[in-house]
């Protein structure tokens, strides 16, 4: 059975990580573990982007050589990967031998196959950007800011044949519909590819750029660093070998949508097609988390650290957030003071104050054991029907990667078990003498043990060690697998309950 392949994009490694890198890894591992929830055997990769200008001056400028300044990123951006418990499968570093041989595999063979040649470029190049600029490129006559210093030149390079293939790319996209999601995404590129294309400089000529994968006819070149970082996504997966096949086609690459023009739209996909390997399925792409409205970036200096977060309020209530607030595709401003009430009234008052109360009255009124449901009326009706509803609804919207909705309707649905525990009121039925009110008390504990339950259940891929954590105090296990544990049962009737915990403390201030 083929793998269900999932990447990230793969950091630059000349800077720290911030909110932007964590929220794409956590979206790429909550796929990832649903995935595996439904049965799939997945493959999840991340990794770093280690060549290239910036990279080479940045070690400069602390005195370091690239490759040491990237063993020190890469330990950073590993940390991050632990530190949010993302389940990625392996991490790819540009640097390794493996990404080197499949680059140097590709360049061979497309300049065997007439793929690649070479030729004068005279033209301005952006080196901010390490690109040529065309005369469009400029806004209103001028080079916009993002171009940083751009200057003219001439200079011998290599290029890959990318205009040829742009009729085939546009009708690939007209005919993909699903390629990139979202769809609106689409049009954009072929707006873009309106125009024509040009074929790209893949080599950068030693005496300006030598941090980077020689070209394997000519050593007085090193590769462009997107043409090399691109190919990350095979060359992690034994492109070459026959394993290859196990795990390629790629299910999902998840990347900002900075990234998507030209770099995973247009080169991307022509020099699979070049190389006769097929396409990914599907280019997610999300928006930005953006402070005050502008991009969160390096070089903006406006960066939120999400291992301060984590460290302040734990993996759980980040990855919480930061699925929640953002709509994948759009953007989303970040602001301490909504990232607090989240926490706080989402986390801490609806589902914190459940297990507590839940824990609580359980070893008051039950010696600490799930009793069994011993009846069945209306108010036991009305949160299964809601539990029924928002079951059906939440597959759908994760089916349709629309995470923030199913949140909302999972939370909808502990607000629904809180109510129902309101309206029961055990407290009130432990001092009945009623022997009715006796089987009524059993059944609303045995309720908000199931409610509590499902909804850990739902929410596994998205707080685990929280779920783990609830599901231990109803005597269960952590949920590995989704199968046969939606149905509304009595699965926890005489499992002896955990110690009483705090799920999510009060904290001040989180940035
Ligand atoms: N190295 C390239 C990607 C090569 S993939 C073959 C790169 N690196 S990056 O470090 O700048 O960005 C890594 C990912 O983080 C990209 O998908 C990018 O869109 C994402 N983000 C960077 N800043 C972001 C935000 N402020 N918000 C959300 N994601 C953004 O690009």
């Amino acid at each position: 059975m083929k793998a269900y392949y999932v990447t990230t994009a793969i950091d630059y490694a000349n800077g720290s990580p911030h909110l932007g890198h964590a929220y794409e890894k956590v979206l790429t591992d909550v796929i990832a573990r649903i995935q595996r929830l439904q049965g799939e055997s997945v493959h999840f990769l991340t990794g770093l982007d280690e060549h290239g200008q910036k990279v080479q001056q940045g070690a400069q400028r602390n005195g370091l050589t690239p490759q040491e300044a990237c063993d020190r990123t890469a330990v950073e951006f590993k940390k991050l990967c632990r530190d949010l418990q993302i389940s990625n499968d392996d991490y790819i570093r540009t640097t390794e031998p493996r990404h080197k041989e499949v680059v140097q595999q590709i360049l061979t063979d497309f300049y065997d196959r007439g793929e690649i040649y070479k030729a004068d470029y005279k033209g301005y190049y952006s080196t901010r950007q390490e690109q040529f600029l065309l005369e469009k490129d400029k806004v209103d006559g001028k080079w916009p800011e993002i171009f940083g210093e751009v200057i003219e030149m001439t200079e011998s390079n290599y290029f890959f044949r990318l205009s040829k293939y742009q009729d085939w790319l546009i009708d690939y996209l007209k005919t993909n519909e699903n390629f990139i999601f979202p769809k609106f995404r689409t049009k954009q590129v072929l707006e873009f590819l309106k125009e024509p294309i040009n074929d790209l400089c893949i080599s950068r000529p030693k005496e300006r750029l030598s941090w980077g994968i020689p070209l394997p006819f000519d050593s007085n070149y090193v590769t462009y660093v997107w043409f090399d970082a691109l190919i990350n996504y095979i060359s992690a997966i034994e492109y070459g070998k026959a394993s290859f096949n196990d795990k390629w086609p790629a299910d999902f690459h998840v990347i900002g949508k900075d990234i998507l023009l030209p770099a995973h739209a247009v080169y991307w996909p022509i020099m699979l097609h070049a190389a006769n390997i097929a396409l990914p399925k599907c280019l997610l792409v999300h928006g930005w988390w953006l402070k005050s409205g502008e991009k969160m970036s390096k070089s903006q200096g406006n960066c939120i650290d999400p291992l301060q977060l984590i460290e302040k309020v734990g993996v759980d209530a980040f990855r919480y957030f930061v699925m929640r607030e953002m709509n994948v595709g759009q953007d989303s401003d970040f602001s301490s003071d909504l990232f607090l009430t989240r926490y706080h009234s989402d986390l801490g008052n609806d589902l914190g104050n459940l297990v507590s109360r839940f824990l609580n009255m359980t070893e008051r009124y039950a010696d600490r054991k799930i009793p069994a449901a011993a009846i069945d009326e209306d108010l036991e009706k009305e949160i299964k029907n809601l539990w029924s509803t928002t079951e059906k609804d939440v597959q759908e919207l994760l089916s349709n990667l629309q995470f923030h909705i199913a949140l909302e309707k999972i939370f909808t649905f502990v607000r629904g078990i809180n109510r129902y525990a309101e309206q029961r009121a055990p407290w009130k039925l432990a001092k009945s003498t009623d022997p009715i009110d006796k089987q009524r008390l059993e059944t609303s504990l045995a309720t908000m043990a199931e409610g509590l339950r499902l909804a850990a259940t739902l929410l596994t891929p998205f707080i685990p060690s929280s779920c783990k954590k609830i599901l231990n105090s109803l005597g269960a296990n952590e949920i590995t697998s989704w199968k046969d544990q939606f149905s509304w049962d009595s699965k926890l009737t005489g499992n002896s309950i955990g110690e009483k915990f705090i799920l999510y403390p009060r904290v001040e201030d989180p940035v």
